[in-house]
């Protein structure tokens, strides 16, 4: 076998991307598509994430385990592109342990960057500092864990294993970190002792966890396994092609899946965006289909639209396909997931945004430059809507499948497909596991590759 270990003929990879801004039941199609796959991989993202997964009346909300972790038997991997909290992720798999779920398959990658305390005083310390222009961010030290990570002033999982290495990693930093909470004025002090002392044990705790994970996707991958690449946030919180600076600090495109996960592009084969059958987003910035009327109050209580990581209430809107457009093509979308269809039963009229007008003329691509953006008028097409879907005609569809959908439904799931020219594969009904439409023809298709 060369160095180089070349990838197979076949791959069957499927990457799972947020189309909008984040929360759109990404936890809940990996959870389905897991059933089938071998291993499941995050690749970026941190303990920002909140993915729900309800299995019967049982919920789980996962912020850094990959959500394939309730499948049993399969392997859990969380990637180099992610910064992990490592107070968050073993109270999580204590968490998962009291509830019987096996999490022996982790395994974290040793070039994954830690969210040590300070990062989440300095998130909270720039929030307040950017005073009427706040992110919104979810406190939990993301932004300046990524920053330290490109400034190569972070701590990695390598060097949280290794007391000396941590030792000497934070007698440099913790003053460092310190100078900065002063000059923004933060009366918070940094115990150098106290953090190593804390640090070094979660680190002995979660060792048996720690290795070169991208060898293991790798592997995997030219056995011919089936690999499921679980994104956090969505497209439009990327940090280079969302509403910036109201966005995360990681790459949440396909692209990113191969980087964050330490394998080649060539590796990624499926792309399924998961599309909410409306809009939603928490935090501050730019949202064009917003809802400020009953009618958005109405989608946010039928949905349960409270933040999973925060609590707090997202701000709902109409389906807006310019957002979902750009977002299939920068992650190159083979199919779709639609998610959630069945929170606008009910409706007797829905709209789907299909451009906006600035300054009179049509804009189907979303402007950098925030200002415009602002200035956009969402354009809409009129949808007519479909009755609730009681507990019987529910049973029906899902043990009968898509001819028993409300007809004006299908219309709506067909002018989305028709618009944005790729297939639904995936339908949403509800919450549980087992609501759901496979609507795929085949299943984990690997293209053949030259
Ligand atoms: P994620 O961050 O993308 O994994 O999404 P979240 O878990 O933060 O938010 C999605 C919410 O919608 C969760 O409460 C899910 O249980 C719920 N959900 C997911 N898919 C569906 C669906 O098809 N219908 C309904 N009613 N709820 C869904
Ligand atoms: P999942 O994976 C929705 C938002 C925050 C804020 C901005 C920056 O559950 O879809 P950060 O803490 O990342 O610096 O906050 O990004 N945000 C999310 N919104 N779902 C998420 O993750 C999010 N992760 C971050 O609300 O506006
Ligand atoms: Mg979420």
């Amino acid at each position: 076998m060369s160095l180089g270990m070349c990838l197979p003929i076949t791959m069957p990879s499927v990457v799972i991307i947020g189309s909008q801004w984040g929360d759109e039941g990404k936890g809940k199609i990996v959870d389905y598509l897991a059933e089938e796959a071998q291993m499941v991989v995050r690749f970026q993202g941190g303990n920002n994430a909140g993915h729900t997964v309800q299995v019967g009346d049982e919920v789980f909300r996962l912020h850094h385990l990959p959500s394939g972790i309730l499948r049993r038997g399969k392997a859990a991997i969380i990637g180099n592109g992610v910064v992990l909290d490592p107070a968050v992720l073993i109270e999580e798999l204590d968490g998962l342990e009291s509830r019987k779920i096996v999490t022996d398959n982790l395994r974290i990658s040793d070039r994954a960057n830690v969210i040590m305390s300070y990062h989440k005083l300095l998130d909270g310390a720039e929030e307040r500092l950017r005073k009427g222009s706040k992110v919104g961010t979810t406190g939990r030290g993301i932004g300046p864990a990524y920053s330290d990570k490109v400034a190569r002033l972070g701590v990695r999982m390598g060097d949280l294993v290794d007391p000396g290495a941590l030792s000497e990693r934070l007698q440099f930093l913790v003053p460092l970190k310190q100078r900065i909470l002063d000059a923004y004025g933060d009366q918070a002090r940094l115990d150098l002792g106290s953090i190593e002392k804390e640090y070094a044990a979660y680190g002995q705790r979660l060792r048996k966890y720690v290795t070169d994970t991208g060898y293991l996707v790798h592997s995997a991958l030219r056995k011919n396994r089936r690999v499921l690449f679980e994104g956090a946030q969505g497209t439009m919180l990327d940090i280079d092609h969302g509403t910036y600076p109201f966005v995360t600090s990681s790459t949440t495109v396909a692209g990113n899946a191969a980087s964050g996960a330490g394998v080649a592009p060539l590796a990624l084969d499926d792309v399924y965006g998961v599309v909410k059958a409306y809009t939603t987003r928490v935090g501050e910035g730019p949202f064009p289909t917003e809802l400020h009327d009953d009618l958005g109050r109405t989608i946010a209580e039928k949905g349960g639209e409270f933040g999973t990581t925060t609590g707090r209430p997202r701000r709902c809107g109409w389906l807006d396909l310019v957002i979902v457009g750009y977002s299939a093509s920068l992650s190159g979308f083979t199919g779709i997931a639609m998610t959630k269809i069945d929170v606008l039963s009910g409706l007797d009229e829905l709209k789907v945004c299909t451009h906006y007008a600035l300054d009179g003329k049509r804009v189907s691509r979303i402007p950098a430059d925030l200002r415009l953006l602002n200035r956009c008028e969402p354009r809409y097409t009129k949808m007519p809507g479909w009755p609730d879907l009681d507990d019987a005609s529910m049973k029906r569809i899902l043990r009968r499948g898509y001819q028993e959908l409300p007809a004006n439904l299908k219309k709506y799931v067909k002018y989305v497909e028709k618009t944005l020219g790729i297939p639904v594969v995936l339908l949403g009904l509800g919450r549980r596991r087992n609501e759901i439409l496979d609507l795929r023809k085949k299943k984990w298709t690997a293209r053949p590759r030259k």
